[in-house]
């Protein structure tokens, strides 16, 4: 019996709970969530659409942990967007406290589980759950790089009108302006992106990709994306659930590659049973490696913040 639960039903929880539900790939997925009725109501309305598309998959939604007991995999979504008025270091805090609620409990109740933190600031959450559930690095994980590959896979798609599924793009770092988007691990169709493009459009699609969030939270005026982000996260359930071995830009514990060490970054890395099975360390230009190297810096700085706020 194969089962996940996502954290939060939300924008971000509920969509990945319903793309999950309909890939039909475990018996299980429960949504757990601090406001009552929420999640029992879209788990309710999730499964009456099973008969209409044809899968078995029975989400249960919750606002009790012992529901979410011997998970394979937990998503962690629970968290708030900035609001007006609120810092940085506000978020921080609020979110801290949230997320180290929530890992003790699916420590509790999930010991053998594999992590996938997508809450906000991605960097710092992902390490604050290591740390608090005491896992092995390797079963917690951050998403983010699945969704900013997607977002300049768009972008080039719609720049130069080829086909988006023959296009691949990758994005490593960080989540926001230390990302690390990677032109010389792009494909288009065969061809390198500066047989694609010029310099200055290659620098604008990498920049649209750095404020990709931003862009659309700017669009929507309240809450942030969740359309892409969702299929990001349930991309990285089925490597973990199926074993596939599939090679991702995920958020991962580093221990040496391109010369970078104790710190969670984003980087290519093999997905399976037991959670990160690999961090591949690609061949990349030196200017890339150096912009990983400088990412790895600013996330251990904001990784220190942690320990000048009460949570
Ligand atoms: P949302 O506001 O729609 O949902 C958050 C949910 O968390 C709410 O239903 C709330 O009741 C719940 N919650 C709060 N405290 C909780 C607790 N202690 N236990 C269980 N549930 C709790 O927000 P949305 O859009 O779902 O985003 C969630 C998070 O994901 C945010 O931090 C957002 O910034 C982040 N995000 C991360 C992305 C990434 O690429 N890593 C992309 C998009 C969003
Ligand atoms: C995003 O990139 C806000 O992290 C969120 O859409």
């Amino acid at each position: 019996m194969s089962k996940v639960t996502v954290v939060g039903a939300g924008k971000y929880g509920s969509t990945t709970v319903q793309r999950l539900a309909e890939a039909d790939m475990v018996d299980e997925v429960v949504m757990v969530d601090i406001v009552e009725g929420l999640p029992q109501g879209l788990a309710l309305d999730m499964n009456e659409s099973r008969p209409v598309l044809g899968y078995r998959t029975l989400v249960t939604g919750t606002n009790d942990y012992a529901d979410t007991a011997d998970s394979d995999v937990v998503v962690i979504t629970a968290g708030l967007p900035r609001k007006p008025g609120m810092s940085r270091m506000d978020l921080l805090e609020v979110n801290a406290k949230i997320v180290k609620g929530v890992a003790q409990e699916i420590a509790k109740y999930s010991p053998d589980c594999v992590i996938i933190v997508v809450t906000n600031p991605l960097d710092q959450m992902t390490t604050l759950v290591a740390e608090v559930t005491g896992f092995p690095k390797e079963r917690v994980m951050g998403q983010a790089g699945m969704l900013d590959s997607a977002r300049l896979t768009h972008f080039i798609s719609e720049k130069s009108g080829v086909d988006v599924l023959k296009i691949k793009a990758v994005t490593l770092g960080s989540h926001g302006p230390t990302m690390v988007p990677v032109p010389s691990l792009c494909d288009v169709d065969g061809k390198s992106l500066d047989e694609v493009f010029d310099a200055e459009t290659i620098e604008e699609l990498l920049d649209r990709t750095r404020g990709g969030g931003a862009e659309i939270v700017a669009l929507l005026k309240t809450g942030s994306a969740y359309y892409a982000p969702s299929a990001a996260a349930a991309a990285m359930v089925e490597a973990v659930i199926k074993d596939t071995g599939a090679e991702m830009p995920v958020c991962a514990w580093m221990t040496g590659q391109y010369g970078i060490d104790d710190v969670y970054l984003g980087v290519l890395a093999k997905l399976g049973a037991g959670g990160v099975q690999e961090v591949h360390e690609v061949a990349l230009t030196d200017t890339e490696v150096a912009g990983l190297r400088e990412a790895a810096v600013a996330v251990k700085a904001k990784v220190a913040d942690l320990a000048e706020i009460d949570y």
